[in-house]
């Protein structure tokens, strides 16, 4: 049985934190300077968010950031993982910095040094500036050049008060929803272009270690939304099919980073396509696989993948097809994704593994020379509401979170290196293609006014947090 969380104990100087992200929470779109994103222009246009939400409002974070300080500040956290709007600190990303964006960040580093909380900054999750769209977005190489002097930027400008900078978010989303199924910003649909994102995103992440060493930056690190991939069967085109996924996935980016290689299954799948990894440069690898003092990994649940010739044999067995939006949409690896019929799931109808997360800690630590890991996201959505007393009682997410940490420490007992485990997150916010239909707070927003309040699962990490602080080696 693994130990939940309540019980476990972890070593002191372990981090525990919340994350957010700048587009999902601050509003304030037209503030101080602000230059459009590329999210600013897809949830304005007509059927790419649900309800036709935008993040125009969110949370309205910008305006709020002294009363949202303090939510983190109650939870007793050690950090506070955010992003930072890129189009706010180089509105048509280029050229000077905007001042005004940079006082924003530079409040808030310093709003959370004098609450005894440290900063753990993502330089990318998502909001590209609309004009490096314009000019071929993250298929042109360019753009990675333009996010290096954007990294130097606020490193010098924040770095004093930083204790930890992630490079990019989820690469993986970035490059195959936004370039590959068209999920997300900027919405196009060509597997050719996503392997070329995927190279000059992962040549982005080269450029800013670089820039951030520069500004002698010590914490410097990279988010991978990284999957635990399960064949349906043991018949050779299923596994076969898993492989492709785990290649995808996991591969290309672990590789690279930690290996200075593309995995060569991998670039013999995308030979054919065009740009695709023709793109790279002599000395690309040599950039991208620059030392990293940590990995953080997002983990919400696992895949089951078959080949989809299998689709009726795994419907006699039970399993069902799961589409599930966000998940790997991965049509051009010629994979089928599955999930087991009545098994509980979250709101996004993502099944729920605690398992998988364990082990998938124990794969890349075993596959990989890696540094410490920190789990930068994990949480999960439910239909939250106020009951007639005003609360939110979550107990579904208070179960989800601590058997995930449990998780978490089961893989510390097997020997990986965990420094922290960031929850997902502090407020319910614009949850991309998903707009608000989807809640993974521990504050719930009330939209229409801006109220924040605290669900039991805050009451339930700030405990949590408490109790684990207690706790000596
Ligand atoms: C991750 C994103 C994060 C949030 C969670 C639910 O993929 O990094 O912004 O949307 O999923």
């Amino acid at each position: 049985m693994p130990i939940t969380a309540a019980q476990s104990a972890f070593p002191q100087g372990f981090v525990w934190g919340v994350s957010t992200a700048s587009y999902q929470i601050e509003g304030a779109v037209d503030a101080d300077g602000r230059g459009t994103s590329i999210w600013d222009t897809f949830s304005h246009t007509p059927g790419r968010v649900y309800n036709g939400d935008t993040g125009d409002r969110a949370c309205d974070h910008y305006h709020r950031l002294d009363e949202d300080l303090d939510l983190i500040a109650s939870l007793g956290i050690g950090s506070y993982r955010f992003s930072i709007a890129w189009p706010r600190i180089q509105p048509d990303g280029r050229g000077p910095a905007n001042q005004a964006g940079l006082d924003f960040y530079r409040r808030l580093v310093d709003g959370l040094r004098s609450r005894g909380v440290t900063a753990t900054p993502t330089l990318y999750h998502w909001d590209l500036p609309q004009a490096l769209e314009d000019a071929g977005g993250w298929v042109a190489r360019e753009t990675a050049e333009r996010f290096g002097e954007y990294a130097r930027i606020v490193a010098e400008a924040l770095g004093d008060g930083v204790e930890r900078w992630i490079t990019l978010n989820e690469p993986w989303c970035s490059a195959w929803h936004g370039y590959g199924n068209g999920l997300h910003a900027p919405g196009q649909t060509d597997p050719g272009a996503a392997a070329a994102a995927t190279h000059h995103l992962m040549l982005a992440h080269g450029r800013a270690v670089s820039a951030l060493r520069d500004a002698s930056a010590s914490g410097v690190g990279i988010t991978l939304n990284l999957v635990p991939v399960r064949a349906a069967s043991e018949d050779p085109a299923d596994l076969a099919a898993a492989r492709r996924l785990d290649g995808n996935a996991n591969r290309l980016w672990l590789d690279s980073i930690f290996e200075g290689h593309y995995p060569e299954d991998m670039l013999e799948h995308y030979a054919g396509m065009t740009p695709g990894f023709s793109v790279v440069q002599d000395g690309d690898l040599a950039a991208i696989c620059a030392p990293l003092d940590f990995l953080g990994i997002n983990y919400y649940s696992p895949a089951l993948v078959a080949d989809p010739s299998s689709a009726e044999r795994a419907r006699t067995e039970g399993l069902v097809a799961s589409r599930v939006e966000s998940e790997p949409a991965t049509d051009e690896l010629g994979v089928l994704r599955l999930g087991h019929a009545g098994t509980d799931r979250t709101a996004m109808g993502w099944e729920i593994e605690p398992a998988g997360l364990t082990e998938l800690l124990r794969r890349v630590d075993r596959d990989y020379d890696i540094p410490p890991i920190y789990i930068t996201e994990n949480g999960a959505a439910y239909y939250d509401y106020l009951d007639p007393e005003g609360r939110v009682l979550d107990d579904e997410r208070i179960a989800y979170i601590d058997s995930h940490i449990g998780a978490v420490a089961d893989a510390m007992e097997a020997g990986v290196d965990v420094r922290g485990y960031f929850c997902w997150s502090l407020l319910d916010n614009f949850e991309w293609g998903r707009g608000y239909s989807k809640r993974f707070g521990l504050v719930y927003i009330d939209y229409p006014t801006g109220t924040r309040i605290p669900k039991k699962s805050y009451a339930w990490y700030r405990d949590l947090v408490a109790a684990n602080r207690a706790v000596p080696v």
